[in-house]
């Protein structure tokens, strides 16, 4: 039985940080069906000349997404970028070790960036440090960014791109702390690899900004020696160090599963004070940030994956079918990253279509919102502005793994540009309402423009082909103002949106 409400107190004085854009970034690998029969269809009746499914191009422009990590993954790491420009019908068909497909280099660097660009977003290349190193990162720098009158710069105007991409984010390889990475690493065999590359690929184009490889999980065995040894390789060389992790309700323990994200929470502090560690050890000015450039759900697949034939050509790899639950813990994590935003400034929802994703296709079908669309969505249009220190005060109840998880999970973003401001919050609890009162300190006076909530009796509950819109966000409209305070209800299990704007109501 909860006890109680759940406070929230916000005040325009206290700001935690900037939200840098980049948070809301996800990530395209040549993986299943994200790259073949996801962005790219040629002959699908959305199809545009180049190829591109305009249905799916049109739900990534409605997600606002600003970058994309691109080509992996652990693709990357056995990946011959080479492969992947100049006339198609000369490109070589490959066997892709790390998923065990077999990649017909139809899609690479160019087309990418072609599709980026068609969707509005930018690009986060990452290069192979697992087979290869030095050499074929810093020549792909040059192929995408020199301007013109260097090999390799004059070998894309060759392939019809006369003006360099300018890709300013670059990986440094991926998860190379993983026994199932192709060229698996030690940290100081990774870490002096990394630095080296760094300078070489600077060297090509001073502009970019790099992302060195962190661990894979917080339960990483080297975790986080890893990051100290690391970054005391290339504290100097790079802007970012990576993150990723994935959870999943295997055990089927619900509450358990929704406090994960108080695993992602505790990851992100001891990450901090890694780069920390290393900032006060070698006497930097420079701070760390965080690129936590993998981060999702995914576990419904897994036994169904090991099913698929080796060697099958875009296979329908991790295509996690998400529940209700899932949007829920999503929710979550997307508020932890922002209640991380003074240090977190990239960050990819991994991944885009088909392949652990907000979106799904059919191959020659249609294409439809996962339930984890919905906070994704919701986070990266309404979340831009400064993060407000949000205190929450909420009942709390432990779980198998943790202790003293918050009911009520809850950020504010303060948009001061447009003049509103939104609350983020999501209720844990699986059978009980929470009322929720909310001090706007200097907002007061601000009204409600609306309160968006992602709810469904059954937790289970999917979107699929045949059903695209049984998990959909609705308006509630019981949420009002008493003075200085919200008046609202967090409905059991629920994503809550809830928008204040300092403007009148037009007319
Ligand atoms: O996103 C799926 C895979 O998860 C990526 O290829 C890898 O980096 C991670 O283990």
């Amino acid at each position: 039985m909860t006890k109680g409400k759940a406070t929230v107190t916000l005040d325009s004085r206290y700001v935690l940080s900037d939200v840098d854009s980049r948070i809301y970034g996800s990530f395209i690998e040549h993986l299943g069906r994200a790259v073949y029969g996801g962005i790219y269809e040629p002959g699908h009746p959305t199809a545009n000349e180049q190829g591109f499914r305009q249905d799916v191009a049109d739900m990534v422009r409605e997600l606002q997404v600003p970058i994309v990590r691109y080509p992996g993954g652990n693709f990357v790491s056995g990946y011959n970028w080479e492969d992947g420009v100049g006339p198609v019908e000369n490109r070589p068909v490959r066997l892709d070790l790390a998923w065990r497909s077999t990649e017909s280099n139809r899609v690479g660097t160019n087309e990418f960036v072609a599709w980026a660009r068609l969707v509005g977003a930018d690009v986060m290349m990452a290069v192979n440090l697992g087979t290869r190193g030095i050499d074929a990162a810093r020549n792909l720098v040059e192929y995408c960014n020199h301007p013109s009158g260097s090999y390799w710069s004059d070998l894309r105007v060759s392939h019809g791109y006369r003006n360099p991409h300018d890709i300013k984010v670059w990986c440094l390889g991926n998860e190379m702390d993983g026994p199932w990475q192709i060229g698996h690493k030690t940290a100081d065999e990774y870490g002096r690899l990394a630095a080296e590359t760094a300078k070489a690929m600077k060297w090509v184009d001073p502009d970019i900004e790099l992302v060195a490889c962190g661990s894979s999980n917080r339960h990483m065995a080297t975790f986080p020696e890893w990051e100290r040894i690391v970054l005391d390789h290339t504290y100097e060389h790079v802007e970012y160090i990576s993150m990723h992790t994935y959870y999943g309700n295997r055990d089927g323990d619900t509450p358990n599963f929704l406090a994960q994200s108080l695993d992602m929470d505790e990851f992100i502090k001891t990450v901090v004070a890694a780069c920390d560690y290393i900032k006060a050890k070698k006497r930097s000015k420079k701070t760390m940030y965080l690129s936590f450039d993998e981060w999702n759900v995914w576990f419904h697949s897994n036994e169904a994956d090991k099913q698929i034939p080796p060697w099958t050509v875009a296979p329908p790899l991790l295509e996690d079918i998400y529940t209700m639950e899932d949007a829920l813990l999503v929710g979550a994590m997307l508020i932890t990253l922002l209640k991380h935003a003074d240090r977190v400034k990239m960050a990819c929802l991994a991944q885009l279509v088909n392949v652990i994703a907000p979106i799904m296709t059919e191959n020659g079908g249609p294409a439809w919102k996962q339930t984890i669309y919905y906070p994704y969505l919701h986070a990266s249009v309404y979340g831009r502005g400064t993060v407000l220190q949000t205190l929450v005060d909420s009942p709390k109840y432990d779980s198998k793994d943790f202790t003293d998880v918050p009911y009520v999970d809850a950020v504010a973003v303060w948009n001061q540009d447009g003049g509103d401001v939104t609350l983020f919050a999501v209720n844990r609890n699986l059978t009980e309402s929470i009322p929720l009162e909310c001090r706007l300190g200097s907002f007061a006076g601000y009204r409600v423009v609306e309160h968006l909530v992602l709810r469904h009796d059954d937790l289970k509950a999917k979107n699929t082909s045949d059903n695209p819109n049984n998990v959909v966000p609705t308006a509630v409209n019981r949420t009002s103002l008493d003075g200085d305070t919200l008046h609202a209800n967090l409905q059991p299990a629920s994503w809550n949106v809830i928008r204040l704007a300092s403007q009148p109501t037009a007319g």
